[in-house]
């Protein structure tokens, strides 16, 4: 929108036009001329009236509207668009404090008070129900770390939300969910959705045995009945069947409709908790091309989830993950081997890798390079072998960019 050619429409052109501060401010006035439906223009620098005025001419209509125009894509603010950016800047902090005000209020109501919980991260999260079968709960891997990213995931656990995490693969999005299961002593099952999953792994199915016709239920609804976590890993892949059946679960305390069963109710267990992963939806759509067949999921379907961007871990963070889980590393190769890892995403981001390097990848090849005391043979099976040749030479050319033979070959 044009404000200048409004104003010369409601308000009128007249004005002080300026940009820039202090000695460097340089401005333009506009006022009425004597003569009928012409305008005065003067130029000048420093504050408006004082110093020279070096340009003082009469313009018609036509003229000043090309001159504001010019003005505008000159960076010169008239003096009425300052007064309403001002008052912008002011009625936005009186907005961000009304809802600081407004989120301490709803904090102050809404947290549940745990008085035996675990920590994750600055969370301190409930601990599952006495009893809970222990077979299903993860184990904890100790490496796991746990970064500021994820304090908001682990209050929307505690408050029931569905959440959606979408990242590139091996950012941490399943091993996060299983690491806070691990933790709080929750059972997780999990379901892929990429290939092998159907409605009645899913759903449940009618069979025969011993000659009688008995239900099997499905992951969900023993999920839903027992209080298990659910990870339905890699959602963009699920067959349109599953996301309808799902979309009814997603209200919190959404209950499940067996129809097969004689439309059986489900009533969600109250540590039943529902989570996906996904690589190309929502925020991600536009590395769909990555991952091959994977669905757009619309968003009013993702409007039922919390989603979540997973990136990978900084370098700092990667650095330390390897440090925990291979402790015979030194902080120097970590560090090195971090460094290498955000080299190939950021050749990835820049199109000149065509696969991305993920924590698995880095974690595995560290790992291999560790049993081989060599870098480039480890890189072979945990690398080179997994991505196209040109990929390979760039990637083996980041990695020697960094002095890995050197480092590794006094070891
Ligand atoms: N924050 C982290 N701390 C420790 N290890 C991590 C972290 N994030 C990812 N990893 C490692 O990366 C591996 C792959 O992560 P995963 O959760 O399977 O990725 P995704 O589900 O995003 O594909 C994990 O098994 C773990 O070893
Ligand atoms: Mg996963």
């Amino acid at each position: 929108m044009n404000t200048q050619a409004l104003a010369v429409q409601n308000d009128g052109p007249e004005g002080l036009y300026s940009r820039g501060a202090g000695a460097a401010r340089e401005w333009w006035r506009v006022s009425l001329s004597e003569r009928e439906q012409m305008f005065r223009i003067e130029h000048g620098r420093g504050a408006a009236g004082e110093g020279a005025v070096d340009i003082d001419t009469v313009v018609d209509l036509d003229n000043l509207e090309a001159k504001l125009l010019k003005w505008r894509r000159e960076g010169f603010v008239s003096a009425a668009e300052r007064e309403d950016e001002a008052r912008a800047v002011e009625a936005g902090s009186q907005f961000a404090a009304e809802l600081r005000r407004a989120a301490q209020l709803a904090h102050e109501a809404a947290l549940p008070t745990v008085e035996t919980g675990v920590r994750i991260g600055n969370v301190v999260m409930p601990l599952a129900p006495e009893g809970t079968p222990s077979a299903l709960v993860p184990r904890i891997n100790e490496a796991y770390l746990f970064t500021a990213r994820t304090d908001d995931i682990a209050l929307d656990i505690v408050e029931n939300h569905r959440v959606m995490l979408i990242g590139h693969t091996g950012s941490g999005k399943t091993s996060f969910i299983e690491q806070v299961a691990a933790r709080t002593g929750h059972g997780v099952l999990r379901a892929n959705m990429n290939g092998q999953t159907t409605i009645g792994d899913f759903v449940g199915f009618w069979t025969v045995k011993g000659g009688e016709t008995v239900w099997v239920d499905g992951v969900l609804p023993v999920a839903m009945r027992e209080g298990y976590w659910l990870i339905i890993d890699e959602l963009d892949f699920a067959e349109p069947s599953i996301l309808a059946v799902l979309t009814a679960v997603l209200e919190p305390h959404g209950r499940l409709l067996l129809k097969e069963r004689g439309n059986e109710i489900i009533t969600p267990h109250p540590s039943f908790r529902l989570f996906a992963t996904a690589n190309a939806a929502g925020a991600m759509s536009a590395f769909r091309h990555l991952y091959q067949g994977a669905n757009l999921l619309n968003e009013a379907f993702l409007d039922r989830w919390r989603v979540y961007l997973f990136d990978y871990l900084s370098k700092e963070e990667e650095a330390e993950v390897l440090l925990r889980t291979l402790p015979q590393l030194s902080p120097m190769l970590a560090q090195t081997l971090a460094a290498i890892a955000a080299d190939c995403r950021a050749a990835f981001a820049r199109e000149d890798l065509a696969s991305t390097f993920s924590t698995r990848r880095l974690i595995d090849w560290a790992e291999l390079m560790l049993r081989t005391g060599d870098a480039d043979r480890a890189a072979g099976p945990a690398i080179y072998a997994k991505v196209s040749a040109e990929d390979a030479a760039l990637i083996r050319s980041i990695i020697r960019h960094h002095a890995i033979f050197d480092v590794c070959s006094s070891v």
